[in-house]
């Protein structure tokens, strides 16, 4: 079943985008059907801007298939399947697309399950909303299911959060969302290790955070947040390495007092020699806000029934985030639009994949 409207006119075909994994990655731009019947929970948006994410290239490279791996999207609802309630067509929306599902975000056209769309404030642009969905909600998943901290919706939150919480990568997307995130639940103090994009991460941060750079070297960043910890008589049991490549996990549970690090390239056993036994590694994968369950051979995963949890927590994040883009306390990622449309879609992923996208997301604009 499906319902639509005048008010969002539906074309019968549409453009797509096909990423193959080639070096350089490159695309082609396919002409597909729009879906004319939906999932029930399904919600067909059209879409007027996208945004990528490092996983669009590299799980495809990883794998050797190609795809539209675009998961990243907002725009506005254009049909509807059976079981929707919460939405209406024409309103709009961002979503966070299901990894490796067919009708993605790179595209003119996407289908999401209604639970993984939010409603966008109109003062929002369409490109600002498509910075926020995957990486907001895997930062969530993080720290209020992995971590163990209150979510923010939770009357609990003003008491239990109040403890330091170390981010690693803090300038990358996961890194600055991970710290907005807490600062809206009273986590705290922050302490950042940020790199050359800290200008805006710094705006994030307050009096009681420290902010470090990467650059300085991993030893020189080891003694400073040790001297920190122990100046201020703190314990350092919670930390989240945005970065999880070339061991920055060994490095960073080194500079914890045993606890919970949070990881998330599926690339690694995090099995090093050199992490200290008192720290948990756990790995955070996103796509359990869709499925619930991680895939055979990921690393360090919760136990089943804690996977599954977050289909129910990622309904609840992003009714709470509708509210808190509404109130003006959440906002995007500083982003930069890539000319081009769907053309751009091939050059912004070989910028990612060559380290010369630091600081922003990139997005594309999908013209009406
Ligand atoms: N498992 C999951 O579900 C999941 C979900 C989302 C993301 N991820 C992964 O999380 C990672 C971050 O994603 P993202 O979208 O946040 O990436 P991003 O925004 O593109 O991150 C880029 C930033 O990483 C920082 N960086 C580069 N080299 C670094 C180093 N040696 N040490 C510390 N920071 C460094 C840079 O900071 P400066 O510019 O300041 O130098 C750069 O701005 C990626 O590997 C991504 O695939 C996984």
């Amino acid at each position: 079943m499906f319902s639509m409207s005048s008010k969002v006119e539906l074309s019968e075909v549409m453009k797509s985008v096909v990423v193959h994994p080639t070096s350089p990655i490159s695309t082609t731009i396919t002409t597909i059907a729009v879906p004319t019947s939906l999932e029930a929970n399904d919600v067909l948006i059209k879409i007027h801007a996208a945004a990528s994410n490092p996983k669009d290239w590299i799980h495809l490279v990883s794998r050797g298939f190609s795809l539209n791996s675009g998961d990243d999207l907002a725009g506005v609802v254009a049909a509807l399947g059976s079981d929707v309630t919460s939405l209406q067509i024409g309103v709009r929306v961002a979503a966070f697309h299901p990894m490796g599902q067919p009708y993605g975000a790179y595209a003119e056209y996407a289908t999401a399950p209604e639970h993984t769309i939010f409603k966008i404030p109109e003062s929002m642009t369409f490109e600002e909303a498509s910075t926020i969905p995957l990486v907001s909600l895997t930062a969530a998943i993080t720290l209020f299911r992995r971590q163990g901290f209150a979510a923010p919706w939770k009357p609990e939150a003003a008491d239990k959060n109040d403890k330091p919480l170390l981010v690693y990568a803090a300038t990358s997307a996961l890194g600055t969302f991970t710290i907005r995130l807490a600062k809206l639940a009273g986590i705290g103090p922050i302490i950042a290790i940020g790199g050359g994009s800290s200008a805006y991460l710094s705006t994030l941060l307050d009096m009681q955070d420290v902010l470090l750079d990467y650059r300085s070297g991993m030893d020189k960043v080891k003694q400073d947040v040790r001297q920190v910890v122990e100046d201020r008589k703190l314990s350092l049991t919670h930390a989240v390495d945005a970065f999880s490549e070339n061991g920055s996990w060994v490095d960073v549970s080194q500079m914890m007092d045993g606890g919970i690090l949070s990881v998330f390239s599926g690339a690694n056993k995090y099995d090093d020699a050199g992490s200290p036994g008192n720290v948990q590694v756990l790995y955070t994968y996103v796509g359990t806000g869709h499925d619930g369950a991680y895939k055979p051979g990921m690393p360090k995963q919760p136990s089943a029934e804690d996977a599954q949890e977050d289909v129910d927590f990622a309904v609840g994040f992003f009714k709470w985030l509708e509210m808190v883009l509404r109130q003006g306390k959440f906002s995007g990622h500083p982003f930069e639009v890539i000319p081009g449309g769907l053309d751009g879609v091939a050059e912004g992923l070989n910028r990612l994949r060559d380290g010369q996208a630091r600081g922003r997301k990139l997005v594309y604009q999908i013209p009406a």
